[in-house]
Order: C-alpha cells, then sequence, then structure tokens
C-alpha cells in the first residue's frame, strides 16, 4: 500500500520551538516526531512513502529518513509544498504518485499507542469512498481544536465538523485517513476555507455526502504533538512511558 506523509505547514502553534526547524524534526522521546510516523506506517504495511514537506528544512528530511530501507520502507520519495496552503493542498502534490492506486494519508504531526494496522487492512479488503480513523475524547475543550464527526443513531456519519465551537460527539477525526483515487478530483474542487487552507474535512465531507465514508474507533492513546506545546509535552511523555505502534 502507497502512504503519503504530510510533515508540511508553519508550526506556529509551537512557535518557540519551530523559528530554526520544521515541527515534525522535534524529538518524542528517543527519536524526532517524523520517525515515529514513518514507524506507525511501515507497521501498517505501508511500503511506499511519498514524504510532503515545506521547502526550508526538506535537506534535514533526507538526512534523517534517506532512502527509507533502515525504517523499513522500498522507496521513500520527497515533495516540496511551496507555502502552508493546508492539508488537502499537500496531499494533491501526490497525485502522480498515486498512480490511480487507493492511498493511506498520515499527518506527522500524529502518535498511535497502538497500531492503525486494521484500518489499513479493513481499507485494503474494500478500497472504495474514505475510511477514517477516530478516537474517543470526553474532553470539550481538546474537541474544539480538531475536527470532530456527527454521528447518528445508526453509527453513520452525518457531518464532520472542523474546529466546532459545539462539538456534535466525543470523537475527534485523527490524522490518518484512506482514500480511493477519486480524493485528487475532489481536491480540485475545493475552495480556502476562512483561514485559507484547502482542508481535509472538506475532503472528507464529501464522501460523508455521498454514503461513502467508514469509519474506525482507535484503541488507547492518540495525541496530536503539533496540537500546542502542552499536547507536545503530553504526547513525549506517555510515548517516553508506554512506547508506541504496539502491535497486539
Ligand atoms: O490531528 C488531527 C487534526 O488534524 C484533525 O482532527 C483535523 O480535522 C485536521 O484539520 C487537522 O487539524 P490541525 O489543526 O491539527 O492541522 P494542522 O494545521 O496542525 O496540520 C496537521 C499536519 O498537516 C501537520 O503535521 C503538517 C501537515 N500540513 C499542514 C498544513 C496546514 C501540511 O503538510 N501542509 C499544510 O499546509
Amino acid at each position: 500500500m502507497r502512504g503519503v506523509l504530510l510533515a508540511g505547514g508553519t508550526g506556529s502553534r509551537l512557535r518557540r520551538l519551530t523559528k530554526i526547524t520544521n515541527k515534525h524534526l522535534l524529538p518524542i522521546y528517543d527519536r524526532s516526531m517524523v520517525e515515529w510516523a514513518v514507524e506507525a506506517l511501515v507497521t501498517a504495511g505501508v511500503t511506499d512513502l511519498l514524504l510532503v514537506t515545506g521547502g526550508s528544512r526538506i535537506g534535514d528530511f533526507m538526512q534523517l529518513l534517506g532512502d527509507g530501507h533502515e525504517l523499513g520502507l522500498h522507496t521513500l520519495n520527497y515533495a516540496v509544498q511551496e507555502q502552508a496552503g493546508g492539508i488537502a493542498e499537500a496531499l494533491g502534490l501526490a497525485e502522480s504518485f498515486a498512480e490511480g492506486e487507493p492511498i493511506v494519508v498520515m499527518l506527522a504531526d500524529n502518535v498511535f499507542e497502538w497500531s492503525f494496522a486494521p484500518t489499513i487492512a479493513a481499507f485494503k479488503a474494500d478500497p472504495t469512498g474514505c475510511r477514517l480513523v477516530l478516537s474517543a475524547s470526553d474532553d470539550q475543550d481538546h474537541l474544539r481544536h480538531l475536527g470532530v464527526p456527527e454521528i447518528d443513531d445508526a453509527g453513520a456519519i452525518r457531518s464532520i465538523v472542523e474546529k466546532p465551537q459545539d462539538p456534535p460527539s466525543n470523537f475527534a477525526v485523527t490524522g490518518v485517513y484512506c482514500y480511493e483515487p477519486s480524493v485528487f478530483d475532489i481536491i480540485k474542487t475545493l475552495v480556502p476555507s476562512g483561514r485559507g487552507e484547502l482542508e481535509i474535512t472538506d475532503v472528507n465531507n464529501h464522501y460523508v455526502d455521498a454514503g461513502r465514508a467508514r469509519y474506525d474507533v482507535q484503541p488507547g492513546f492518540w495525541g496530536d504533538a503539533g496540537e500546542s506545546i502542552a499536547a507536545y509535552q503530553s504526547v513525549g511523555e506517555f510515548v517516553s512511558r508506554n512506547g508506541a505502534n504496539k502491535t497486539r
């Protein structure tokens, strides 16, 4: 399965730490944030990866990750996102890499206690529409910083609201998304959001509206280490005590 790892953006929420480097090169316990993400994808069965990042630090990523063989990849490709135009814009750069095949996409600041391999296996078995990974949370304040699905009584996603004032459920949409190849046509129809970005939530809502979005609820800990300094610190503490990307 081909994977796309998104490691661009401005890292503005970790400002003091990201003035001279890219957020995903910051350490989480004993390695860089991006290495945990590569490990997550390799553990889930990704063999060929495209890493998308801004131009200014791409040399550092290449020095760190090389051709990806040491981390278990067959191939590792790199693409440059000129401006932080949004997650969906960054994903759009992967169209030729995908070569019309289904893909799994991961945000490189996401850290999972348990491997999301079961989600990738389920998508491989039926690679249509999109398949999302949700994480349960009772923390309303936290949910206001994330994408949150509204789920109906039958368990289907009705819509996804990005950074909701009033979260419609106790689930966060994490940064792992499986897509059929039509995702690149959807991205071409998007218009920038209020914050000037092409939003991945708008992509996902296309599939939701068509009744073609499925999901799994991820067990255990999930963290977005780029959300705030506090989140970065708590993800690091969790990983140093418990590890990440574990398989049963
Ligand atoms: O972490 C999960 C959340 O990620 C989801 O719940 C939200 O629905 C989703 O929109 C996203 O929200 P964030 O506000 O956390 O996104 P952020 O701007 O921090 O970007 C997340 C990752 O995407 C980051 O690790 C780098 C990459 N990125 C982001 C932008 C804006 C890019 O590669 N290029 C970009 O232009």
